[in-house]
């Protein structure tokens, strides 16, 4: 009890919770959406009765001002409700889509952009966002992959503990403050096919070494929340799993925050074949260990009678109301009195919206120099040129598409309207009608340069919106085709929200400009990098594969004992049975990707050069420093995103070919060298090894300092004992 005396948090959640009758606590552990604009009669009985701990996308600011007032004042105990909201790229002012903001490498910039979304959710009285979202994939069918960090672990802690710090600020009790949510704990971007919600199978190992990281980082960073995930993970659902919510998240992690399941993936533990009704589902989602059960209601409706007949101790009740009050006592909700909320962009949202859309931008192909243009005349063709919903991605819902400045907007405002020849084409990105087709032919005609704008509409991404296939969808490939008869020099500009196969788009194009989703500047922010404004410096957090047979492919792949070396393709008949030629590899593709994780042009180049450590080894209680000079040897400045790869060439288990270790954006005025200097401890080159230690092996290395994960300077050095 000492404890509870000295903090004075730990005092006021017990003195609450030994006033609370068993419907408040179980009111406390229940999130609904069913909050109505304006409140019903219901609502309001509801939360004079504690029925509901939290509501969740629902309703607007008013109606939250005065459902916290009547929780506040006509409840038996006044416990306010915390009202939470998808806040994942922006609220009001939207950013680019998570992966799209991953492929900046910028957390600072990230964290920014958080901080807004977070100050402008906080102004109209939204507590608390189900984001980042910190599942690691190597599927762009998955349709989430949009909301993802991209396929490294290391990169996705960085930038998900920005996130985290951006969105809960100095201090969630801060008035500006929401708390943030690590997401879907965990494994859920390992779903078979790339499917939305299919079965995961990871092992511990591979689990530790690569989906927890990111989740760890953001306990580290202070997340308040954690929400579970609706895939089934080694045959026991993630929102029941004792393993991962219990033993690693409080245990080993001490984690105190609170953990609230998924929409009904409490409940979705019966069709799982895990629980057989709605009591047992109760049961193990609140023995796996999670605090609040979002929209379906196993606890509420059947706790009191598990409890009754002692299935159900009374302390698994009472520790995640300890948790949900803990939260709301951090947050200062008992003293807030909300008033004047309103949903409006922030002040700095629009110039933050702009540098990280264009820092997200990642230039693929810039043949002959083709960007940045000068040109006096564009065509701008394409169905995503002027599509303000589809240019926000996925998970929007509190931004106004009218406030969306286009990409035919921004050009028109840079041009005039007379030096722009617009053509949509298509309908939408996925319209198979070539009606359009002449007219943008046309426009080509009548151009310098042709820029195209491609790839998918938003609806084509996110949530239970997987793809079997990584083409552009529609006849945007014939689009192109009848376009290139023009003569005119193509820049393609794609918008999707996942790593796309568009190798007869590419073969077309002088240049292709990846743009994810942009948000509200994407317009703008894609002007600035077209005409030289911006440089591009976005460097790819997730791997493009060449075909989609290729998936799941990644860079920190394991070697095999066959590793490829050459790139024949095809074999040809009457080929002999000869061992030479069996290596991993396809017959019918290059085994490589079509861009490697961490690649990005510039309109700039870069050499380096003069890769130095510090020693030719250390011991595990030691650090090197690594360091190479890098120029920019072009015309114009620019930043380089400098990284520090490494590999095991032998452990107690077989370690990737490479893992992202650090990274550095380095600003370079054309001619300037620098010299980039990285420290690596021992500690840092810890893994989990099959008695599940955490711990450094001696052994060779091989160290990069590189500009993407398929090149770079490279050196050996030894970790002794
Ligand atoms: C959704 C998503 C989750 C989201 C939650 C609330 O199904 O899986 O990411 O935060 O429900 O909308």
């Amino acid at each position: 009890m000492q404890a509870l005396a000295a903090d004075p948090t730990e005092a006021r959640v017990e003195a609450l919770l030994k006033r609370m009758t068993l419907d408040e606590k179980l009111g406390q552990m229940s999130q609904s959406t069913e909050l109505r604009a304006p409140l019903s009669e219901k609502n309001k009985a509801e939360i004079r009765q504690g029925r509901w701990g939290s509501f969740l996308n629902a309703a607007g600011p008013a109606e939250r001002v005065e459902a916290q007032r009547i929780a506040l004042k006509e409840s038996r105990l006044g416990i306010p409700l915390i009202f939470g909201r998808d806040v994942i790229h922006g609220y009001r002012t939207v950013f680019p889509i998570p992966l799209g903001q991953a492929a900046s490498w910028d957390p600072e910039l990230i964290r920014q952009a958080a901080r807004v979304a977070g100050r402008e959710a906080a102004r109209s009285g939204v507590h608390w966002t189900f984001a980042p979202m910190l599942d690691i994939t190597r599927d762009p069918r998955w349709g989430r992959v949009a909301e993802t960090l991209g396929e490294d672990p290391y990169l996705t802690s960085i930038l998900g503990a920005a996130m985290v710090r951006g969105f809960q600020g100095g201090s969630i009790g801060a008035a500006d403050s929401i708390a943030a949510c690590a997401k879907h704990y965990v494994g859920y971007g390992a779903a078979e096919g790339g499917r939305d919600y299919n079965t995961t199978w990871i092992p511990e190992i591979e689990l530790r070494n690569v989906f927890l990281r990111p989740f760890d980082a953001a306990r580290q960073a202070g997340v308040a929340t954690f929400m579970s995930a609706f895939n089934s993970l080694n045959g026991v659902p993630t929102s029941g799993n004792e393993f991962t919510l219990r033993q690693v998240l409080r245990k080993e992690w001490k984690y105190d925050g609170m953990v609230v399941s998924d929409w009904e993936s409490i409940r979705e533990m019966i069709p799982h074949g895990y629980a057989a009704d709605p009591a047992d589902a109760a049961f193990k989602g609140l023995r796996g260990g999670v605090d609040m059960e979002m929209v379906s209601t196993t606890y509420f409706d059947h706790l009191k009678a598990l409890i009754a007949s002692g299935q159900v101790p009374m302390s698994w009740i009472d520790d995640g109301v300890r948790n949900i009050l803990r939260l709301k006592l951090r947050m200062g909700l008992f003293d807030r009195q909300p008033a004047g909320l309103a949903i409006a962009a922030d002040p700095e949202g629009a110039a933050i919206a702009r540098r990280i859309a264009a820092q997200s931008a990642v230039l693929l192909k810039n043949d002959s120099n083709t960007l940045p243009l000068t040109t006096k005349t564009i065509a701008v063709i394409g169905p995503l040129a002027d599509s303000p919903v589809d240019q926000m991605g996925a998970w929007v819902m509190d931004a106004d598409p009218k406030e969306v400045r286009t990409p035919l907007a921004a050009l028109r405002d840079r041009l005039g309207e007379g030096r722009v020849h617009w053509a949509r084409g298509l309908k939408s990105s996925r319209d198979q009608s070539r009606d359009g087709f002449a007219e943008a032919l046309g426009a080509a005609r009548a151009s310098d340069v042709v820029l195209l704008f491609l790839g998918e509409e938003q609806i084509l991404s996110g949530e239970a919106h997987s793809r079997a296939f990584l083409n552009l969808p529609g006849a945007q490939e014939a689009l192109v085709e009848e376009v290139a008869k023009a003569g005119k020099p193509i820049v393609a500009v794609i918008m999707a929200g996942r790593p796309l196969t568009f190798p007869s788009v590419a073969a077309k194009s002088s240049a292709v400009l990846y743009a994810w989703h942009p948000g509200t500047m994407g317009g703008p922010a894609l002007a600035d990098v077209l005409f030289g404004d911006a440089v591009p410096s976005g460097r790819l957090p997730i791997t493009f594969p060449r075909t989609v047979g290729q998936v799941p492919i990644h860079y920190a792949h394991m070697s095999t004992g066959r590793p490829p070396s050459e790139k024949e393709l095809g074999i040809p008949m009457g080929t002999p049975l000869d061992p030479r030629g069996f290596t991993s590899k396809y017959l019918d593709v290059d085994f490589t990707p079509e861009f490697p994780f961490g690649f990005g042009l510039s309109y700039t180049t870069f050499e380096y050069a003069n890769l130095r450590l510090s020693s030719p080894s250390m011991s595990l209680a030691g650090s090197l420093t690594i360091s190479a000079d890098i120029s920019n040897t072009g015309s114009r400045d620019a930043v380089e995103t400098v990284q520090l790869y490494t590999r095991q060439l032998a452990a107690s288990i077989t370690r990737p070919v490479r893992e992202l270790r650090a990274f550095r954006r380095v600003h370079l005025r054309a001619g300037e060298k620098q010299t980039v200097e990285f420290t690596l401890k021992a500690s840092d080159l810890a893994f989990y090894n099959s008695k599940m230690q955490l711990a450094a092996e001696p052994g060779d290395f091989h160290v990069w300092v590189a500009p993407d994960s398929a090149l770079g300077l490279q050196a050996a050095f030894k970790l002794t004992r």
